[in-house]
């Protein structure tokens, strides 16, 4: 795994959203991995930019969300699908069928699951994947303890992502206890793997990640083990590491 560290969060952004430009300019039918959260929203603003000044063209890209909640339509303002529409996919020339995100109201979410990993699969699987990371140390959301050979599955989320979460919603009671969520062993098959983390509340889980054990109890330290995985980390989520890595400006 390889570190880059980033001044700022606007740099580290910058760099992503050129890093994913450059793939799809290599293979314009690039099968792209998504994230929400806050820490991957630079990095879709450096993409809207690319697009509208610089003309990166979106026609052929397929995308894949990472995870949704279960129980939450698509059209509920915290819908992991509302997110990414609003965030990215209404800003560029992305075909909307091309985006898949699990549905947070399929029939038989276990079936939908399913379906959704073959759905990666007949793509020609994931090439190029975008994570955040946890305050625990999640990637997707697979919590601490979700096995290396993990699947996209039905998943319950820590008490500490629903108190994490709880920002986006009017209550705590609000936030969903489940979610879809893909698997570790799919994020593992992704030709490549970005991890973006920023803020001093990351700074646990990054170190942990990067210089500790590969633990399944911190998931995000099984890319340790992934042949072309980067950590993009601003400088306060990498307050507390103690290695020497390379620093980049953007
Ligand atoms: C959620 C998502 C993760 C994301 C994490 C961090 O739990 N399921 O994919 O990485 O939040 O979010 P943020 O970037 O807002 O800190």
């Amino acid at each position: 795994m390889e570190v880059l560290l980033f001044e700022t969060y606007e740099e580290m952004s910058r760099y992503a959203g050129r890093m994913i430009g450059d793939r799809m300019k290599a293979k314009p039918n690039l099968v792209l991995g998504l994230a929400t959260g806050s820490t991957p929203l630079g990095t879709y603003k450096e993409l809207i930019r690319l697009h509208r000044e610089e003309g990166l063209d979106f026609s052929k890209v397929v995308t894949f969300n990472l995870d949704e909640y279960l129980g939450i339509a698509p059209t509920h303002d915290q819908s992991y699908r509302y997110f990414m529409d609003t965030n990215l996919f209404n800003h560029i020339n992305i075909k909307k069928a091309n985006t898949h995100l699990p549905d947070g109201k399929a029939k038989d979410p276990a079936k939908f699951c399913l379906e959704y990993e073959k759905a990666i699969k007949s793509a020609g699987g994931i090439d190029f994947q975008v994570l955040g990371i946890g305050g625990n140390g999640h990637i997707a959301f697979n919590e601490p303890g979700s096995p290396r050979s993990s699947r996209t599955r039905v998943v319950n989320l820590d008490e500490e992502t629903i108190k994490d979460n709880s920002r986006f919603f009017a209550a705590v009671a609000e936030v969903p206890r489940q979610a879809l969520s893909l698997g570790m062993a799919t994020i593992m098959e992704a030709r490549e793997v970005i991890l973006l983390a920023n803020k001093a509340n990351k700074a646990d889980a990054i170190v942990r990640s990067v210089e500790g054990p590969a633990t399944e109890q911190v998931p995000a330290s099984i890319l340790q083990g992934h042949p072309r995985a980067t950590f993009l980390v601003e400088k306060e989520a990498a307050a507390k590491l103690k290695g020497k890595y390379r620093k980049v400006r953007a």
